[in-house]
């Protein structure tokens, strides 16, 4: 018995050489750790780029919003007003890596809700319906958002339209007698008030 390891190639070799066609050749075990170390390979390499993915999605991932306590004024100039009174509030915004700043409408209001301070109340105008922005119709004495045509009174609270439930109050705080406001978004097309960011 010939301990030559390559002896079946010379074999192979010799019938090539007489024109005699080489028998087939089945995967051996060389070819079976071949094919162990690539799927090793492809298992530690996935293994280890984990971290990486995390670190690269992080941000979209992340919270979108941050913001901070905004001014609106002395609490006391607001017990007079007639009609929801339009005001903006400046917000950081994060997009992915890069962050901008962005302002954003609300409406101070009369109001009961919780939260309320002296029976003031300040609305995100971010309709709960799909987001669009929803001003105040004087003429109508109510807000009609433009897109779906959602109708709220003027404390915010639901009158008709496809939106699921009222415009949403923000956190508002009184700090010596001036009133402090908080933005956040909310989860749309629900029922209920859920904070988002
Ligand atoms: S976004 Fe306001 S009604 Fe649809």
């Amino acid at each position: 018995m010939n301990s030559d390891p390559f002896h079946v190639r010379s074999q192979w070799t010799e019938k090539r050489e007489k024109g005699q066609p080489p028998e087939p050749e089945f995967p051996g075990r060389r070819s079976f750790f071949m094919v162990l170390l690539g799927v090793g390979g492809a298992f530690v390499a996935a293994l280890l780029s984990i971290p990486l993915i995390r670190y690269t999605i992080y941000p979209l991932l992340a919270n979108t919003t941050k913001t901070s306590w905004s001014s609106l004024g002395p609490l006391d100039s607001f017990s007079a007003m007639t009609q929801p009174m339009r005001k903006t509030v400046k917000i950081l915004q994060v997009d992915g890596w890069r962050e901008s700043v962005s302002e954003k409408p609300v409406y101070v209001t009369k109001g009961t809700r919780p939260g309320a301070q002296n029976g003031i109340e300040v609305l995100s105008s971010v309709c709960p319906h799909l987001g669009c922005e929803v001003p105040w119709n004087e003429n109508r004495g109510q807000f009609v958002c433009p897109c779906h045509n959602s109708v709220f009174a003027a404390d915010g609270s639901y009158v008709s339209g496809p939106a699921r439930r009222g415009m949403d109050t923000l956190p508002i705080e009184s700090q010596n007698g001036d009133l402090k406001v908080r933005f956040e978004y909310f989860r749309e097309l629900v029922p209920d008030k859920e904070v988002m960011g």
